[in-house]
């Protein structure tokens, strides 16, 4: 009686779950992400024209900037004694400063002496697509032994930065990456230089991080960046830690244009002496600056610049001191002849300047303008079976999430929201948008660092055909599904996403 029972039950049990099983894929293969294309399928309709036939690139009687960057194995010294193995563009971290003047034709050929296939991707600059660096969507990635050459014109003024784009969660974060300078003409601050800020795994190992148990702690713990305050134990300045950072040497009165890039995964607060900084410009775009607040914050991907001017005595610009190992990323102002001993940085934890407090002074849109496309971007975490945490975009993740399908000439509004508990600064690729900033204006970037329950809405207009990447910066978190496609319906790409162009 008993036995015969639960063998009932056991019977009902296995229908009711094939039944549940089945309605579960039938209402997925329903589900209209299964109907729409993906952003990965760029290349299903071989129909309109290819991304290799755009626009012509001619340097036409412009000036020529050739630079070589070579893909190179490293042992790099963070800190006097304590090496990391480091994969680099010409055998530093960061890798050459590429400074050209606005309006050049720039040209650099790509050597790659790794075991592994890499790419450099441009960032913030604006530029035919087949010269972006995306492998699988822009081009194949450049093989062990190879070469490839990029050629853009610097058409803005400002700061960006290259990087590979190739498996961009670890070849990043092994140093392929370096300042690129586009200089304005006219006149000048006494000083300028860029510092890219970064974070390593010195004494530990980051592998251990990334897998499910750390990404699971991250998201359960409370700021936004928890997951990559595990992986990290050292902070760098241009690749060098503490009191290997060389000092700035200025007199008292003059003045810096300091260009900051946070190559990293962690938002970074870098805190000025009191009225010495006024913000110039974030992502390559001139702001219309305040000196009233002394903090910077720049989250990962960003770009700022900043006129700085130098008080009287020596000083530090630093690290918010409340950060772990916030005493790594400390850049002494030293005049000449000065030792800099005992310096300190001494922010309480005033207002901060961040990407979006300051309007731009030239905008896209002087108003709001009518859309053509609008896309509901929802970022959220999730589990997936044997793979642990997943970044997700509506839902999906990549190349599975659902692309920004638009024509040459559409306005397109995005409305971004975060529901998840991480910080995702989102980068687009090839395009400038407009957004709203804290003083009132709007704001002319190509990031935006979107916090736990934040949501923005950003315009752009689609003026520059191609296939471009939007992602999350956090590189970790693209690598696992947070990228989609800006998808321009009349061009596709001759590329594959497989085992060799993994970006
Ligand atoms: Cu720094 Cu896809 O970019
Ligand atoms: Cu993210």
């Amino acid at each position: 009686m008993w036995e015969v029972e639960v063998v009932k039950r056991m019977w009902f049990g296995s229908f009711m779950i094939i039944a549940l099983i089945a309605v579960g894929v039938w209402v997925f293969f329903q589900s209209p992400f299964m109907q729409e294309k993906s952003a990965g399928e760029l290349n299903s309709s071989e129909q309109g024209q290819s991304i290799l036939d755009i626009q012509p690139i001619d340097a036409g009687s412009r000036p020529t900037k050739q630079f070589e960057l070579t893909a190179k194995e490293t042992d790099w010294e963070i800190q006097t004694g304590e090496s990391v193995n480091a994969w680099t563009y010409n055998g530093t971290v960061p890798g050459e400063a590429l400074r050209v003047q606005q309006g050049d034709f720039v040209q650099v050929e790509l050597h790659n002496e790794l075991e592994v296939p890499v790419t450099i991707h441009w960032h913030g600059v604006i530029l035919p697509n087949r010269m972006d660096g995306v492998p699988g969507v822009t081009q194949d990635a450049v093989e062990p032994g190879e070469s490839f050459t990029y050629e853009f014109i610097a058409e803005d003024a400002g700061t960006y930065w290259y990087h590979s784009h190739q498996h961009s969660s670890l070849q990043v974060d092994k140093g392929l990456y370096g300042p690129l300078v586009v200089e304005e003409k006219g006149e000048k601050p006494e000083h300028d230089e860029v510092f890219i800020l970064d974070e390593w795994a010195v004494n530990q190992d980051r592998e251990n991080w990334t897998n499910m148990g750390g990404m699971m702690m991250g998201s359960m713990q409370g700021d936004g960046e928890a997951d990559t305050k595990e992986m990290y134990d050292t902070f760098t300045v241009n690749g060098k830690a503490g009191d290997a950072i060389d000092p700035l040497r200025m007199e008292e009165g003059e003045t810096a244009r300091l260009r900051f890039v946070n190559a990293g995964y962690q938002l970074h607060r870098l805190v000025f002496p009191e009225g010495s900084m006024e913000m110039l410009a974030v992502d390559a775009e001139p702001v219309q600056s305040s000196g009233e607040r002394n903090v910077l914050e720049i989250a990962p991907g960003e770009r700022i610049d900043v006129l700085y001017t130098k008080g009287k005595d020596d000083e530090i610009i630093g690290e918010m001191p409340s950060v772990e190992n916030s005493q790594d990323m400390q850049i002494p102002v030293l005049s000449s002849d000065s030792s800099g001993e005992n310096l300190q940085v001494t922010g309480k934890d005033p207002a901060t300047s961040k990407g979006t407090s300051y309007a731009s002074k030239d905008l896209l849109f002087d108003t709001v303008p009518d859309v053509d496309v609008s896309y509901d971007m929802n970022l959220s975490m999730g589990m997936n079976m044997g793979e642990g945490m997943i970044w997700q975009i509506n839902d999906r993740v990549f190349p599975e999430t659902p692309p920004i399908q638009v024509e040459k000439g559409d306005i397109v509004k995005v409305d971004i929201t975060n529901e998840g508990r991480l910080n995702h600064p989102m980068h687009l690729h090839g395009h400038r948008f407009q957004v709203e900033a804290e003083d009132g204006g709007a704001v002319v970037k190509d990031l935006i660092n979107v916090k736990p329950g934040e949501s923005y809405t950003i315009y752009f207009e689609a003026d520059n055909k191609g296939e471009w990447l939007f992602h999350c910066h956090d590189n970790n978190h693209a690598d696992r599904g947070m990228v989609t496609i800006v998808d321009y319906t009349s061009v596709f790409s001759p590329f594959e996403l497989n085992q060799t162009n993994q970006p």
